[in-house]
């Protein structure tokens, strides 16, 4: 049995989000939505999730000095990652401690915290398909590991070189070949986000489409945990970075039965606690390539996935209620209500306190929705809201996103 405090009362249930930007925001409300005292964490000011939270931290989440105080003085019930960037050490530190459960566990958040920890598992340790890869700390390796001069078969081209620390795209670009070998490697050593210098370099796998499995642990009935998956989402990237997705996206059966074993494979490891129970509760994006019936592991990301925003008009429970009934202990219900789309919306300029033309304009379309996400500044590349669209079908959508989105024109005041 779960039982919910009353916030801001001896007696509230205090919830913690460590990043709060525009997945973290909708975590946070669907938690206020039952009565849960939220946290709201970033390492800005006015971040997207501390303009609905009960309280607001500022603290950098890579120092572990300052993330480990912080996590004592506010003695939060759960811990919730929302970014990849947190002094994972700590929470594994807490967690052992008895001090916080982190969710789904400090395990997981440590092992997707970089490239490296998330595929050795995947590929080594459950051996699931992936993209041939190698890990290389200097330019000469890295072109050892493509012409397979290293001892290992060589990865060939085209291939894709990625800082192992890093996200959204940022440092990561296709080598066509041995011409374009050493600019990526100096493009990854100016995009990743620590100074080391680690890349992965992966075999370019030529995908018909491309998914992303949400899947939800939580409890059942008998109080045991339960696997729950959500249609799959298609999407389309652009330079590493989402602008377009929709739900359902069309698979054959054998292709969706061979990425819910996939995800399930993952969820599952990712999902064991510290003392070796199959605890781990929440919601995870796990991002897979998919051609004919074949299917490859890419990624996953133990918390809302960017490119799931399409559910808050897809889905009856949407990601981040599915996240926050979840981590609570609540059953969910991942189930489909309509065909959808979303579109990201860019600030298209660099710029603080922007306003948005052409909101009413979006909203006039059939079936749209808009969520502008509230942060203080823009950059040209930075997601800044989201156009939603239902239709019948997923194309319909598809296309209603994209105009919606257009339509809202973000612009210096
Ligand atoms: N080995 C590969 N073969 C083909 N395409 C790839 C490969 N690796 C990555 N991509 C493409 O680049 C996109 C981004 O890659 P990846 O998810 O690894 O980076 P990321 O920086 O974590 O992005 P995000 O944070 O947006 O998920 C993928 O969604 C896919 O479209
Ligand atoms: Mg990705």
């Amino acid at each position: 049995m779960t039982t919910l405090g009353t916030p801001l009362s001896p007696n509230a249930t205090r919830v913690m989000l460590l990043g709060s930007g525009e997945l973290g925001k909708e975590v946070l409300i669907a938690l206020q939505r039952l009565g849960i005292e939220t946290i709201a964490v970033d390492r800005y000011d006015h971040a997207p999730g501390q303009q609905v939270a009960h309280h607001a931290r500022t603290i950098a989440m890579s120092d572990p000095a300052a993330l480990e105080a912080l996590i004592r003085a506010e003695r939060p019930m759960l811990v919730v990652p929302e970014i990849e960037a947190i002094a994972t050490p700590v929470l594994q530190a807490l967690e052992a401690e008895g001090v916080v459960r982190v969710i789904p566990t400090a395990r997981a958040a440590r092992l997707t915290m970089d490239r490296e920890g998330i595929r050795r598992l995947a590929a080594e340790t459950l051996g699931l398909p992936t993209s041939p890869y190698r890990f290389c700390d200097s330019l000469a390796e890295l072109q050892a590991a493509i012409d397979g001069t290293d001892g290992h078969q060589g990865i060939g081209y085209p291939c894709i070189v990625k800082p192992v620390m890093s996200s959204s795209g940022k440092g990561q670009s296709k080598i066509d070949g041995p011409d374009d070998v050493a600019k990526a490697w100096d493009y990854a050593m100016a995009g990743g986000r620590v100074s080391h210098g680690r890349v992965i370099v992966e075999g370019f796998i030529d995908f018909d489409y491309e998914i992303t499995q949400l899947t939800v642990r939580a409890l059942g009935d008998d109080g045991e945990v339960e696997t729950h998956f959500c249609d799959p989402i298609g999407h389309v990237q652009v330079s590493g970075d989402y602008v377009e997705s929709w739900q359902p996206h069309p698979m054959s059966m054998a292709a969706l039965a061979e990425s819910r074993r996939i995800a399930k494979a993952v969820t599952d490891d990712l999902g064991v606690t510290l003392d070796g129970r199959p605890g781990g509760l929440g919601l995870f994006g796990v991002e897979l390539f998919v051609k004919g019936d074949q299917v490859w592991f890419s990624e996953v990301s133990p918390r809302p996935h960017d490119t799931g925003m399409v559910t808050m008009t897809t889905q009856w429970q949407n990601e981040f209620e599915l996240h926050a009934r979840a981590i609570l202990g609540l059953p969910v219900d991942a189930g489909l209500k309509s065909p959808g789309a979303s579109a990201v919306i860019y600030g298209g300029v660099d710029a603080a306190g922007l306003v948005f033309d052409g909101v009413d304009e979006a909203l006039r379309l059939p079936g749209t929705d808009v969520r502008l996400f509230g942060k203080p500044e823009s950059f040209v590349k930075r997601r800044m809201g989201v156009a939603l669209a239902r239709a019948a079908d997923v194309e319909a959508a598809r296309r209603t996103a994209k105009q919606a989105a257009a339509l809202v024109r973000p612009r210096r005041a």
